[in-house]
């Protein structure tokens, strides 16, 4: 039998296998700062605002913690599977799923109402990042205030597009302001760490925790991870292990950072 890996997750979207691959590191640590806030504002049950939420991937679990969370997201399908997924799960109670995007946020969401905004997958698909962190700031509340940013790293893409033999578009993608690899990349933005950390800094959050997610988990072959035993597992837990040092965080395929708003807001 193949060990399972250590990496404990709730059950829900998380719990797979390929899903704890390709989003374990992100799962823990959110789930232990939902947890540091929740224990730092007295209350169990935090005001959770999803960005760009999709189907409920995050949105789910974290209902599933016993907190309440509010999905903002542009496209109907994915509210759709969104409703579908937290009535399978027992939790379409504590899930609203509001149409809207990082322009309307405010508007369909509340200002200042929520302990914690995900912001994941979305900063790399909007025109103006800086612009859309701003919104997300103001949605939180001013006292402990957290944001969990997850976006497209820029040395993952050099990296992956290398390792598939397209050297231009490699090249390319490291030169580029923008982090893409040509006209035909469908990523407006990726993201160095310390672009993502000064974008943080400049809408007024101060930069905690910053992790690298699928340093390995894109650039691995699948027949290498279904076919070993254990393969899997140990890949799950190089990437636990890769995802805090700052050498991996240049190469990984998406990068995590964690901010808060000062303490004197
Ligand atoms: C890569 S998916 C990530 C979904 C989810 N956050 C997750 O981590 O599984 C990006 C999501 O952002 C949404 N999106 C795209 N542009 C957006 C915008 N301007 N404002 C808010 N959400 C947006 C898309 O509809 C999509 O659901």
């Amino acid at each position: 039998m193949p060990s399972q890996p250590r990496v404990r997750v709730a059950g829900g979207p998380l719990s797979g296998p390929h899903a704890l691959l390709r989003a374990g590191v992100v799962w823990e640590v959110l789930r232990e700062a939902l947890a540091q806030r929740a224990r730092a504002a007295g209350r169990a049950r935090l005001d959770v605002l999803d960005l760009g939420g999709g189907s409920g991937r995050f949105a789910v679990p974290v209902a599933g913690l016993g907190h309440h969370v509010t999905v903002v997201e542009p496209s109907p399908d994915a509210l759709f599977a969104l409703e579908r997924r937290a009535a399978e799960e027992g939790v379409a109670d504590r899930v609203r799923g509001v149409q809207g995007d990082t322009q309307d946020m405010l508007d369909v969401a509340g200002r200042e109402g929520f302990d914690m905004v995900l912001c994941h997958g979305v900063l790399e698909q909007v025109e103006d990042p800086a612009v859309a962190l701003r919104s997300v700031v103001g949605a939180l509340r001013r006292t402990g205030g957290t944001l969990s940013l997850l976006a497209a790293g820029v040395g993952g893409a050099v990296l992956s597009r290398a390792l598939a033999g397209r050297f231009t578009e490699a090249r390319h993608a490291l030169e580029d302001p923008a982090g893409r690899w040509g006209e035909a990349d469908p990523v407006p933005h990726r993201f160095a760490v310390a672009e993502l950390t000064s974008l943080v800094t400049g809408a007024g959050l101060v930069p905690g925790e910053v992790h690298g997610v699928r340093v390995f988990a894109d650039l691995v072959p699948g027949s290498l991870v279904d076919t070993e035993p254990d393969a899997l597992a140990e890949l799950i837990r190089l990437e636990t292990e890769a995802a805090a040092r700052p050498a991996f965080q240049a190469i990984a395929g998406q990068l995590h950072v964690l901010a808060r708003l000062p303490d004197d807001q």
